[in-house]
């Protein structure tokens, strides 16, 4: 350093963190102004009368946003810098009336575009949850269409619907579920929101200050798409330690390393096969880990010993923020107890680890739900190691057949840590074939998936009515750990055809299923 230059010493014993708080994610058109179709003009714009008032009661315990689709846009009713010209009106209205609103997100496509942003995707909510230190958990989405409930639901906050705009219109489309919050007006949805907002715990911290965290050896909490990890410093041994410690994991079990880009790759790995390489290109970022050789650099708590090294370039938002910001390579287990089911949102971890873990990120529910694809590569053949979330049909697109590695056991040298028995409820889990007559006893929990399934129930989870494979990788360990704290005599689960994600939905219900070693 330069002499008498002026620097910050922070105290490692006090890292510096923010909470996370709650937020509003606020329809425009129907919810806080008049829909009087797309809008080109600020001078159209016709507040709700009681808008001012509800969100200046609602600003008090929660950030604001607005989340509008304006596919007018791409369809060429207005432009973008119309839309946005509006959008700056209301805004500076607003804080007329001393109400800040952190951001105004526009989707432009329409839905036949199908862009990754258009509501009910939850892209907004994740985004704000970056960029804002924002617990989705704990936020709301208001709006008056079914898609901004359904949006809440997929960020893992709640939806409340207004009856207002086309909101009457619409209630007949609105599921079932979101029955009990209907408001008649923006006043009311403040109303409801009060009366079920909880407070965010205090290791819940914003994707802000987690890299600071992880620079400085913590153990932080992170969203990935596949399952939420358990995250340090891949270059810290110590703080690799406190991983295994508090996952309660064997030392045998390497862990998977994870970067912000492909091209950091060459700072863990020291020599990428072709077939790897490609399939990189092809996945990533995305849920797919490659075994490569090992660089130094990497300790070998990391690796358990091993001179090869699991890399993955997560996709979700914040991983891939939170990585970067951190400057090194980051290893993340699941963030559960070790055997136990992974968790697939923040409250999965906080409800297992209570206080034994000081910070975790939200960043809603993971999309994928089940963890990566990982493949091994060696004697020029590319190795199944453990089906995850990249399906095996689409591996073999890109890189020709594959080999379905079967492993000796827990200390198996090339496919550690895959156990027989894994991802695994409490309560006892029996497996039926896909075609199996499921017979509803007492005290019994379901498994089931497609149209065809038994309907409805406290204890049936239908992992996809649709019949899709992905959305039932997305539900599953969040079925399992309802049936399992429903108290139930017994969990059966009914295998998906296998084939796609049915296959990697069919390893993890064959895992729950093993009996316990004793
Ligand atoms: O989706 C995922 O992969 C998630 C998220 C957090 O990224 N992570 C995850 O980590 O599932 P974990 O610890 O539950 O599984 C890591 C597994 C090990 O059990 C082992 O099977 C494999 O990765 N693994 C790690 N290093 C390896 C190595 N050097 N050689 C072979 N397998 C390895
Ligand atoms: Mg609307």
């Amino acid at each position: 350093m330069k002499k008498n230059t002026p620097s910050t010493t922070l105290p490692t014993s006090v890292p510096v963190c923010r909470r996370a708080s709650g937020a509003v994610f606020l329809d425009r058109d129907g919810t806080l102004i008049h829909d009087r179709g797309w809008l080109r003009d600020p001078a159209d714009v016709i507040f709700y009368e009681e808008t001012f008032e509800a969100l200046r009661a609602l600003q008090r315990f929660a950030e604001l946003f607005i989340v509008t689709n304006q596919s007018g846009i791409a369809s060429g009713l207005l432009t973008a810098r119309e839309a946005e010209n509006v959008n700056r009106f209301i805004g500076r209205r607003l804080e007329e009336e001393r109400i800040t609103i952190r951001a105004v997100y526009t989707c432009p496509h329409r839905r036949e575009d199908r862009c990754g942003c258009i509501k009910p995707n939850p892209y907004f909510a994740i985004q704000a949850a970056a960029d804002f230190d924002i617990s989705p958990e704990h936020s709301f989405a208001v709006g008056d269409h079914p898609h901004d409930v359904e949006f809440a639901r997929r960020f893992g906050g709640k939806g409340i619907y207004v009856l207002t705009g086309h909101g009457a219109r619409h209630r007949a489309d609105l599921p079932d579920a979101a029955g009990g919050c209907v408001a008649s007006s923006m006043h009311d949805a403040v109303r409801l929101i009060l009366g079920c907002q909880r407070p965010v715990p205090s290791c819940y911290i914003g994707a802000g200050t987690a890299a600071g965290l992880l620079q400085r050896g913590e153990v932080v909490v992170i969203p990935t798409e596949t399952v939420y990890g358990m995250a340090a410093s891949a270059l810290d041994a110590n703080a690799v330690r406190r991983v295994f410690e508090l996952k309660r994991r064997p030392a045998l079990d390497p862990l998977i390393v994870h970067i912000a880009d492909a091209g950091d790759l060459g700072a863990v790995a020291a020599g990428v096969p072709p077939a790897a390489r490609k399939l990189a290109e092809a996945f990533w970022p995305g849920p797919l880990t490659l075994v490569l050789p090992k660089r130094k650099c990497i300790p070998n708590l990391v690796t358990s010993g091993r001179d090869t090294v699991a890399v993955r370039v997560p996709e979700h938002p914040i991983a891939r923020k939170i990585i970067r910001e951190a400057g090194c390579p980051i290893a993340a287990p699941s963030a559960n107890r070790f055997g136990s089911v992974s968790p697939t949102c923040a409250r999965h971890v906080f409800n297992q680890f209570d206080t034994d873990l000081k910070f975790i990120v939200d960043g809603g529910p993971c999309a994928v739900g089940v963890e990566s694809t990982i493949l091994g590569f060696w004697d020029n053949r590319v190795w199944l190691l453990r089906p995850g979330g990249i399906a095996l049909e689409l591996i073999e697109a890109i890189a020709g057949p594959v080999s379905v590695y079967r492993n000796s056991g827990p200390t198996d040298i090339r496919a550690p840590g895959t156990m027989p028995r894994h991802y695994a409820p409490s309560t006892p889990l029996f497996l039926l074939n896909a075609t199996d007559p499921v017979v509803l006893k007492r005290n019994t929990g379901l498994i089931v998936f497609g149209p065809d399934a038994p309907v409805g129930g406290a204890e049936v989870e239908n992992l996809s009515p649709a019949g899709d494979p992905a959305e039932a990788a997305a539900n599953l360990y969040a079925a399992m750990r309802r049936l399992d704290a429903a108290g139930l005599d017994r969990i059966i689960a009914r295998r998906l055809p296998d084939e796609g994600l049915g296959r990697t939905v069919n390893d993890r219900l064959q895992r729950a299923a093993a009996r316990p070693v004793s």
